[in-house]
């Protein structure tokens, strides 16, 4: 759904006015789950009214936007959502270079949304991804790597891409 330019930052302030917040840079990360919360992601636009309400530069927010950790996002998810482990276990088993393939190959694909995952419970198959509901691990022949991209490739598919 598109807005027009001031839905965005008038919908962050309503929430701010609301939720009565401080205006303290402390807040800042209940105000962006807030966001996040509404929004599905934190758009740049609020962003840039949690920056102005916090008294805050604006690229700090932006940096934490792009932390790894994957806590808040700045992009809406797509309709699919693949989950690279970057756990301990999974991280020294191939899962950051994997992270790293499957980024280059995903960038820029419509429909998928590649995020870093804390660890997801299964150590002892690292490393791992989640594709939406499916656990991803390699096993016999198959490396998680071509199963992931696999997935990718299927994803494609799908949405009528070469
Ligand atoms: S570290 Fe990846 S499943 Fe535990």
């Amino acid at each position: 759904m598109r807005h027009d330019e001031t839905f965005i930052p008038k919908a962050v302030r309503d929430m701010l006015d609301a939720r009565r917040y401080p205006q303290q840079a402390r807040y800042l990360v209940a105000a962006m789950e807030d966001v996040q919360a509404g929004f599905g992601y934190v758009p740049a636009e609020a962003a840039s009214e949690l920056a102005r309400y916090f008294s805050l530069d604006e690229a700090k927010i932006a940096a934490w936007l792009r932390d790894a950790s994957g806590a808040f996002r700045a992009q809406p998810l797509g309709r699919h959502v693949l989950r690279i482990c970057q756990g301990p276990i999974c991280r020294t088993r191939g899962g950051k270079a994997m992270m790293e393939e499957v980024r280059k190959v995903a960038s820029g694909k419509s429909g998928l949304t590649v995020l870093a995952s804390h660890c997801l419970g299964a150590c002892d198959q690292a490393p791992i991804a989640k594709l939406d509901e499916e656990r991803l691990s390699g096993h016999g022949d198959e490396t998680i790597s071509a199963l992931v991209l696999t997935a990718i490739s299927n994803i494609n598919g799908e949405d009528g891409e070469p």
